[in-house]
């Protein structure tokens, strides 16, 4: 590394505790506890840990049964708890601290009851408005934080984090936006931030001198909401009267929640611009950066140019949890990039369950038994065949070199990537590439025997003798005209030269600028709005038809949406949503769509037809292979297609099951 980075390894104190380094992973809901500190929670962090990490920020913790996420920090039942967590991590050196939260009227308690908050608003979440917190009862509020402080401490925590960010109840008395109180908690900003002084003030007393206690703070995104200024005025009054030893910087809140987890359309150090500005004028405590750093070096510039003091890297901790100790051992190129998807980790879109995911490491949450340190070498090595280089394959591949079989893939096309490389041409998606470059990295350095232009039929993958075939051979889009509202029917001209699939249209030549196309988005997921990006790039009019109730719910989920919506709707031509109906007719030059809910039927120009539609799974090779060589898995879009996430998955765990 030639001291390059310099400033990422150097300790810093914050008041007596030492962090070793200068990489944080600030606070971040996993439920992987379901509000206790599990097994697998303490295995998450402790893998973390080991990777190298200097401070890690324990989940969102409920302070008071009012409003409930992540740990449950209002029962003296968690100090038992944080006392195991401590015994693992505290032997290998990463600091830890809890960050205290009440959702106020963003999250509500389980049970219909009612939100608490700084006034009667309506959460921008739920619609529901809130019920204030009595001038009196604010009291209770404070002691609920305080004792949650006591039980960190208590069970050996380093440090606690109030959370006054992210529009939560902290920053509802904050922002004159959300504060319309008449007491001595509204009005002027001494009156609104009186609560937030009088928890530190509180937490103080219960944890004693020696513990660092800072808050979490940043701007909001819409007009009237809380600036930058005054963040920092905040932060700066704390900060003087001894109240914080740390200040976290962020940005956003749920009136703007594209803001607080930028995706891979947002480039490093996305929130500075904002985050910057509050931590550019308060420098009397050590401040906490963030804001989808991938890297170190990314990391020591910032801490070079003086915006922060410390650099929060959750998302790429999630993808990988030695990114730090990798980099210090000079092997940066082995780091799996996190590539801002959003899909596992926020939306955790698997469908499985509801806890943290990840696109990219199938080892999230289960660290013990799935991290690659965990992946142990065979004894008796096997002859590995990988028909499909796709991301299942290339999944497969890896896992299985790496416990040491002798692996070859074959890949019918000419280049390794699967449906990345369809879904990678479309705008934004430089995430795609990043993890795609990082498979072909990782198949040179282990040794994987690669075969491009190699399609398999069954009689070659029986030639090769192998001991055991994974089968990742994707999945293809279905044309039969059959869509989801109206699986009993075949659309009206679906035959129509002007009808094309996704991949159909992402593959082939450009459609003419100022044409008109249609797309039809019978799935809700990422490739219609991948599509629709494509052709307005292109100075094509796009009319998107969907049977359901908006475009892209599950890209919301994952919290793209926004962000693309307004890259389409200021794009070079124009751009439609039809929501609830589905397409019925395709004709030259145009195509009538059918509404789902009584409405009139509505004709489009449509030089253009793209489906988006559900693929029909490639698994015919897995049938055929069947008892004629020893072992056959199927994986991926070949079994069911899904997403990537799935696939990778899948690939990981078929090459870690070879016997
Ligand atoms: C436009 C588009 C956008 C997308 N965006 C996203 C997204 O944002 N997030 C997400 O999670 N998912 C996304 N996906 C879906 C995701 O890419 C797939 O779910 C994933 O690639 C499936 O991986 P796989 O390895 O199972 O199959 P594939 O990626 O399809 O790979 C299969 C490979 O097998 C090869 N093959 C097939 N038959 C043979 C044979 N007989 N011999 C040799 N090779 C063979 C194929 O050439 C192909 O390269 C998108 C897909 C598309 C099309
Ligand atoms: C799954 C997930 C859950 C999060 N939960 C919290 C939380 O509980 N409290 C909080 O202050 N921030 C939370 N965050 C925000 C992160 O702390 C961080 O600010 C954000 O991920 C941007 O940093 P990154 O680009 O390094 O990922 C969460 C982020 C993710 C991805």
């Amino acid at each position: 590394m030639g001291g390059t980075l310099r400033r990422v390894f150097a300790p810093i104190r914050i008041r007596g505790v030492e962090i070793p380094n200068r990489i944080v992973r600030t606070a971040h809901l996993t439920k992987l506890g379901m509000g206790l500190v599990s097994e697998d929670l303490i295995g998450y962090h402790a893998a973390r840990a080991r990777g190298g990490v200097g401070l890690s920020i324990m989940e969102a913790t409920a302070v008071h049964p009012s409003s409930v996420l992540g740990l449950i920090g209002y029962d003296d039942s968690v100090i038992p708890m944080y006392a195991k967590l401590m015994d693992a991590i505290r032997p290998l050196g990463m600091r830890v601290f809890q960050q205290l939260w009440h959702g106020g009227h963003v999250y509500p308690p389980p049970g219909g009851r009612p939100m608490r908050g700084a006034s009667a608003l309506p959460g921008p979440v739920t619609g529901l408005p809130a019920v204030p917190i009595g001038t009196e009862e604010v009291g209770e509020f404070v002691a609920a934080y305080a004792a949650a402080a006591r039980r960190s401490a208590e069970g050996g925590l380093d440090g606690i984090e109030v959370a006054a960010s992210h529009g939560y109840l902290m920053h509802q008395f904050l922002s004159p936006l959300t504060n319309t109180r008449e007491d001595r908690y509204g009005g002027s900003l001494e009156n609104r931030m009186r609560f937030l002084a009088e928890v530190l003030t509180a937490i103080r007393q219960a944890v004693g001198p020696d513990m660092p206690v800072g808050v979490r703070m940043g701007a909001g995104q819409i007009a009237g909401d809380l600036d930058e200024q005054t963040v920092a005025d905040v932060a700066q009054r704390l900060a003087d009267r001894g109240l914080i030893d740390f200040l976290n910087a962020s940005m956003g809140d749920y009136y703007a929640t594209h803001w607080m987890m930028g995706g891979m359309d947002r480039p490093a150090g996305y929130m500075l611009p904002s985050s910057g500005k509050i931590t550019g004028s308060v420098t009397s405590v050590p401040r906490i950066v963030t804001g989808r750093f991938r890297t170190l070096e990314e990391a020591e510039q910032v801490l070079r140019s003086g915006a922060g003091d410390l650099v929060s890297m959750v998302r790429a901790h999630i993808a990988d949890p030695d990114l730090v100790r990798k980099t210090r051992d000079g092997r940066a190129a082995q780091v799996r990039p996190c590539i801002g998807c959003n899909q596992g980790c926020i939306a955790r879109t698997s469908g499985v369950d509801l806890r943290l995911g990840c696109t990219v490491n199938p080892a999230i949450g289960r660290e013990k038994t799935h991290g690659d340190d965990a992946i142990g070498t065979t004894v008796s090595p096997r002859r590995v065949v990988v028909v499909g280089g796709g991301p299942a394959g290339l999944e497969a591949a890896r896992v299985a070199r790496l416990r040491g079989h002798h692996v070859a893939l074959y890949e019918g096309f000419d280049q390794l990537g699967g449906a990345l490389n369809v879904a990678r041409r479309a705008p934004k998606t430089q995430g795609l590439d990043d993890i795609l470059d990082w498979y072909k990295t990782e198949m040179k350095r282990l040794g994987v025997e690669c075969h491009l232009s190699a399609p398999l039929e069954a009689g070659d993958v029986v030639a090769l003798g192998p001991d055991t075939v994974i089968v990742a051979t994707g999945a293809d889009p279905t044309v039969d005209g059959r869509l989801i509202a109206a699986p009993g029917e075949v659309v009206d001209g679906i035959d129509s030269p002007g009808v094309r699939t996704s991949v159909e249209l992402l593959t082939g030549p450009a459609p003419a600028a100022g044409s008109h196309a249609l797309v039809v988005d019978d799935v809700g997921q990422y490739e219609a709005v991948s599509v629709a990006e494509y052709l307005l790039t292109r100075g094509v009019d796009v009319t998107v038809a969907t049977r359901l109730p908006a475009f892209g719910p599950l890209v919301d989920a994952a919290m793209r949406m926004t962000v693309a919506l307004e890259r389409l709707n200021s794009g070079p031509a124009g751009f439609t949503v039809l929501t609830r109906v589905t397409l019925a007719r395709v004709r030259p030059g145009q195509a009538t769509v059918r509404s789902l809910v009584g409405a009139a039927d509505a004709t489009v120009p449509a030089d253009l037809v793209v489906l988006v539609t559900y693929k029909a799974s490639r698994s015919r090779l897995a049938a055929e292979l069947a008892g004629r060589v020893p072992d056959v898995r199927l994986v991926g879009d070949a079994l069911a297609a899904r997403d990537l996430q799935v696939a990778i998955r899948e690939g990981n765990d078929a090459a870690r099951r070879i016997a």
